[in-house]
């Protein structure tokens, strides 16, 4: 995201602009905390994860009032137009400002990679690179001591994250919630790679499947004796968000602030900028708020084809 700031900062005073940055989100606009951002203020960050900006979950901005109050701050302070850089929450906040007169145009940021208008948002490749640096690293332990493991990603009800790592890092099962978890088909497959005679077993689960690491966990447990194998699973949780941004993420980031600016500055709002076919492309945020992006078919096969 920081890439993206720093973008939307420099463009926008290349373009003539004066930018202010909101702190915290959605919260800190209600509270009307904005500051000025200069092209000096967004020197070193593109190289951080995170954002400078902070970041908040608001269920106050969520209410008619909270929603009147974020117009009358952007009113009071003299904002012409208002960027907001984040996955489906803040984007349905984008629309929700944008049916209410303020010129607001999105970039589709988020590790979950669901948000319908784009098809890959800034943060994921960092995100999969992390969980495959994890992963690589279990992989070693595995094969050492003959041992399967179960590493479950992030990802929201979206299970992108889970089925590319899984894919990238060799995993033998991929559990997403697009697809009901078959806990018995899991072990089968645990236990068909022990007798092709793999060294090592890996299952890669997204946090939203039907069965969980816990759940699946679980369903070992009871069946220890019959199924036979050892198997330590892997929460990696919120280490996924916080890793240095790839060559990818930083592209991606500048490329959209600066579009966001462009599109800002040739009266284009109410939509969110996204990747789609290696272009930068611009979609109305009705086609994207609560809209569910399918996740590939073809990369869902692909992974049954190669565990
Ligand atoms: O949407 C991004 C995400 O990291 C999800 O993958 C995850 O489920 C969620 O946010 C975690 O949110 P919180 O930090 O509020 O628990």
């Amino acid at each position: 995201m920081n890439a993206a700031i720093r973008a939307v900062v420099r463009t926008g005073i290349d373009r003539g602009f004066e930018l202010y940055g909101v702190r915290d989100g959605y919260h800190g606009l209600l509270e009307g905390n904005l500051r000025p951002l200069a092209g000096r203020d967004v020197s070193g960050i593109i190289q951080r994860g995170g954002t400078m900006l902070g970041t908040a979950r608001s269920p106050a901005f969520k209410t008619e009032a909270g929603l009147e109050r974020a117009v009358q701050v952007i009113s009071d302070a003299r904002i012409d137009g208002v960027v907001v850089i984040g996955g489906d929450g803040s984007q349905a906040g984008s629309l929700a400002l944008s049916n209410r007169g303020v010129p607001v145009v999105g970039v589709a940021s988020t590790i979950d990679n669901d948000l319908a208008g784009s098809d890959v948002t800034i943060g994921v490749d960092t995100a999969l690179n992390v969980a495959l640096e994890a992963i690589d690293r279990l992989k070693v332990t595995a094969s050492s001591l003959r041992r399967a493991f179960l590493v479950e990603v992030m990802g929201r009800g979206c299970g992108y994250l889970a089925l590319a790592a899984g894919i990238a890092g060799g995993a033998e099962a991929i559990c997403i919630p697009e697809q009901p978890v078959d806990p018995e088909h899991v072990a089968q497959e645990i236990l068909s790679a022990y007798k092709s005679r793999k060294q090592h077993a890996l299952i890669v689960v997204a946090e939203g499947a039907s069965h969980d690491a816990a759940a699946l966990m679980r369903y070992f447990e009871e069946h220890r004796d019959r199924l036979g194998f050892v198997i330590r699973a892997t929460t990696l949780g919120h280490v996924q968000r916080g890793g240095t941004p790839t060559a990818f993420d930083r592209l991606l980031g500048s490329r959209f602030g600066a579009a966001a600016v462009e599109a800002y500055a040739s009266g284009t709002h109410g939509v969110l900028v996204g990747l789609r076919r290696d272009s930068v492309t611009t979609t109305p945020l009705t086609d994207v708020v609560g809209k569910k992006k399918p996740l590939s078919a073809k990369l869902i096969e692909l992974a049954r084809v190669l565990r």
